[in-house]
C-alpha cells in the first residue's frame, strides 16, 4: 500500500508531463525508493490505477529495465557491476570475483544481513571511465579492487 508521501509524490511526477502514462516510469522509481528499494506487484497495481494505465504495461516497463527491483527482492545497496565491453576489458570480472569473496556471496545474491546485493549490468553508458558500478543512484568509476573495498566500507560505515 502506497504512503501519503508516496502519493504526493507521484502527484508531483504527473505535473511535469501532459499525459499521465509519462509519469510511469517516475513514479514507479518513487515508489521503489519509498519501499525499501524493491517494488511489489501491488504497488505496480497501484501506480498503474493512479496514472489510468493497464496494469500490463506497467509491469512491461518495470520488466523492461533493470532499475526496477520487482523480480526479486535486493538489499539496501543494490550494486550494479557493469560488464560490458569497455568494463570487462578493464577488469569488471576480476572486481565481480572480488566483491563476491569479500561480500560472501554469488552474483544475483543478498547478503545475509539484507545490506549488499550483487549484480550486473549492461552498459552503463560510463565507458569512458571503465570499469564502473552503479549502487543506488551513484556511479562509481575507474574502479580498483582498493576503491572498491573503499566503497563497500563506507557504505557499512553509513548503514
Ligand atoms: S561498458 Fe561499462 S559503462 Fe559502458
Amino acid at each position: 500500500m502506497l504512503t501519503e508521501k508516496t502519493l504526493e509524490k507521484i502527484k508531483q511526477i504527473q505535473k511535469n508531463y501532459h499525459s499521465k502514462k509519462s509519469a510511469v516510469m517516475g513514479a514507479l522509481m518513487a515508489v521503489q525508493r519509498d519501499s525499501g528499494n524493491n517494488l511489489t506487484r501491488e504497488d505496480m497495481d497501484a501506480v498503474a490505477k493512479i496514472l489510468d494505465v493497464n496494469p500490463v504495461e506497467i509491469h512491461a516497463v518495470a520488466g523492461f529495465y533493470t532499475m526496477y527491483n520487482w523480480k526479486k527482492p535486493v538489499g539496501r545497496h543494490h550494486i550494479q557491476v557493469c560488464w560490458n565491453l569497455s568494463c570487462s576489458l578493464l577488469g569488471a570480472e576480476h572486481l565481480i570475483s572480488h566483491m563476491e569473496k569479500t561480500l560472501g556471496i554469488t552474483l544475483g545474491e543478498t547478503t545475509p544481513d539484507s545490506m549488499f546485493t550483487l549484480t550486473t549490468a549492461e552498459c552503463l553508458g560510463s565507458c569512458g571511465t571503465a570499469p564502473m558500478m552503479q549502487i543506488g543512484d551513484d556511479y562509481y568509476e575507474d574502479l580498483t579492487v582498493e576503491k572498491v573495498d573503499k566503497i563497500l566500507a563506507d557504505l557499512r560505515a553509513r548503514s
